[in-house]
C-alpha cells in the first residue's frame, strides 16, 4: 500500500471515529447543550475583573467566573473551566443569561432555569450545572465582601493562588 493510501485510510478512520462520536453525544445531550458545547462564548480569563471565584465540584473539576461590574449589573462576564462539555455549556449558557442582568436577579437564577434554559442534562450531569451556579453565586459573594476596597479589583496574582488551591 502507498504513502497516500495509507494517509487516507487513516482520514477515514478518523472520520469514522468523529462521526461516532457525534452519534454519541447527540444521543446524550440536548441540541441547545450541544450548540453551547461547541461554540461557547465568553470562554476566558478576564483581568483586573470585579468580581472573580474558582469553585471546585464534586466531580473535582473546577469553574471561575469573572464579572466586571458597573451600576450593580455585570456588563461583561467570562469563565473557565477544566471540566467536561457539560461543564462548558453550562458556563456558556449561565454567562449569557446573567449579562447585563443586576447582581441581586443574577442571585436568583437557580440551577433548574439553567437546566430549564439548555433543555435538561443527563443525570450524571446535574453536578456540572450545580458546580456552575455555585461558582457564579461565589463570586457575587466574593464582590459583596471586597466592596469598598480600594482597589476593589481582583489582582493576578490573587487569582493565581485562588486557582493553584483549588486544583
Ligand atoms: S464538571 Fe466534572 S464532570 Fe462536568
Amino acid at each position: 500500500m502507498s504513502d497516500s493510501e495509507d494517509g487516507s485510510e487513516f482520514e477515514r478512520m478518523v472520520e469514522e471515529i468523529q462521526k461516532k462520536i457525534t452519534r454519541e453525544e447527540e444521543a446524550l445531550y440536548s441540541k441547545k447543550v450541544l450548540e453551547e458545547y461547541r461554540k461557547p462564548r465568553n470562554v476566558g480569563r478576564m483581568k483586573d475583573p470585579d468580581a472573580f471565584a474558582v469553585v471546585k465540584g464534586s466531580c473535582g473539576d473546577t469553574m471561575e467566573f469573572y464579572l466586571k461590574i458597573e451600576n450593580d449589573k455585570a456588563r461583561r462576564i467570562e469563565f473557565m473551566t477544566d471540566g467536561c462539555g457539560a461543564t462548558i455549556a453550562c458556563g456558556s449558557k449561565l454567562t449569557k443569561m446573567a449579562e447585563g442582568k443586576t447582581l441581586h436577579d443574577i442571585g436568583r437564577i437557580e440551577e433548574e432555569d439553567l437546566l430549564k434554559s439548555l433543555d435538561g442534562l443527563p443525570e450524571e450531569n446535574l453536578h456540572c450545572a450545580e458546580l456552575s451556579i455555585k461558582a457564579l453565586r461565589e463570586a457575587l459573594r466574593m464582590y459583596e465582601g471586597k466592596k469598598g476596597d480600594s482597589p476593589s479589583r481582583f489582582k493576578d496574582n490573587a487569582m493565581e493562588t485562588a486557582r493553584k488551591s483549588a486544583s
